[in-house]
């Protein structure tokens, strides 16, 4: 049994994290009392995955109120403090979108704030199994084997959501269907997150599966080992365009080119229908020593530096479908988000 990614704890004051930053080695919980705690965690990666940060967005803004009380902040402070929450990475449009959600009910007091994180985290979850039963079906619809081989890239799992997951969650749908014959889990460099978080998800589950270097995805496509990648998502444009963690632009253009489906696995929260297209999503720049080095190790000489785009864009041409709680859509064949809206 995983422990919870994200959850609130009133006795404890706080929000109690599952430091994603430790895993598989360690599963340490954390328990984050103040803002720039939050703001930490959420920048070193501690919490991550779309799904999740809408979560941390949430319970953000109720850290934030119960701070401004006990250490008498006026109202400026309070509103930069939420500010720097809602900006703590800029691509998943969930961890803005979370904290929006909740200060709409700000006059209605803490106490209401609290109620509505907690239902959003609880909607997330039944997003997320829904979107997993729609995604399951779409694929055995569409692939003729008793059990499937899969693909996936970066952690889309339970330990990306408040619960379950979402191209993970599709898989492990299939999974209790028995219908999975194996899974590629690529280790998605710098931060090893489908090494790390995935391979851990997989195994806690037993379902069959090896770890890959991302640069192995086009060849394992194109040689026919799999039937379809199921990847999640951070921010998914008007238009279709999907923004998830580097290295999916790859694998989508490998599908396309092995004329396998390549399938969006996402709840409607990581909709933007604020952004047309992908051209407008922000792109999370990181430090460029988490390339140039591997652990510890420095792997490059003196003075090279890093190129560190922790997201890339999927044109709509190139995703098959997008799976969410609402149905399955099918950019690459002309249907947008923006039609429903
Ligand atoms: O940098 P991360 O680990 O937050 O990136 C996560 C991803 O790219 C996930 O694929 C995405 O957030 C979807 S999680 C359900």
């Amino acid at each position: 049994m995983l422990t919870p990614t994200i959850v609130w704890d009133e006795a404890g004051g706080g929000i109690a994290l599952l430091d994603q930053t430790l895993l598989p080695g360690r599963s340490e919980v954390v328990l984050v009392r103040s803002t720039s705690e939050l703001v930490d965690a959420i920048a070193r990666l501690a919490v991550r995955g779309a799904p999740a940060l809408g979560v941390a967005g949430a319970l953000g803004v109720v850290l934030a109120l119960d701070e401004a009380a006990r250490e008498g902040w006026d109202p400026a402070r309070l509103d930069a403090a939420i500010t720097r929450v809602r900006t703590a990475r800029p691509t998943a449009v969930n961890l803005a979108w979370g904290v929006d959600h909740v200060l709409s009910l700000r006059a209605q007091g803490r106490d209401a704030v609290l109620a509505a994180a907690l239902r959003l985290a609880a909607a997330d979850e039944a997003a997320n199994r829904e979107l997993s039963r729609l995604g399951a079906d779409w694929l055995l619809d569409r692939i003729d084997r008793p059990r499937l081989r899969l693909l996936t890239h970066c952690n889309a799992g339970a330990l990306a959501t408040s619960a379950w997951g979402t191209a993970l969650g599709v898989i492990r749908e299939l999974h209790q269907r028995g219908r999975v014959e194996f899974v590629y889990a690529d280790e998605t460099r710098p931060l090893l997150q489908g090494a790390r978080l995935t391979a851990y998800e997989l195994a806690g589950e037993g379902i069959p599966h090896a770890v890959q270097v991302d640069g192995a995805a086009a060849a394992t496509i194109l040689g026919g080992r799999v039937d379809a990648a199921v990847v999640g998502a951070d921010r998914i444009a008007a238009n279709g365009d999907v923004a998830n963690k580097i290295g999916t632009l790859g694998v989508a253009l490998a599908c396309h080119a092995a004329g396998i489906p390549f399938l969006v696995a996402a709840p409607w929260s990581t909709v933007d229908l604020a952004t047309a297209s992908g051209e407008q999503i922000a792109i999370e720049e990181r430090d460029g020593a988490e390339v140039t080095a591997y652990g510890a190790v420095a792997v490059v000489p003196d003075g090279t530096p890093g190129h560190n785009p922790a997201f890339d864009v999927t044109p709509a041409r190139w995703v098959s479908a997008i799976a969410t709680e609402r149905g399955v859509l099918e950019p690459a064949a002309g249907d947008s988000p923006s039609a429903h809206a």
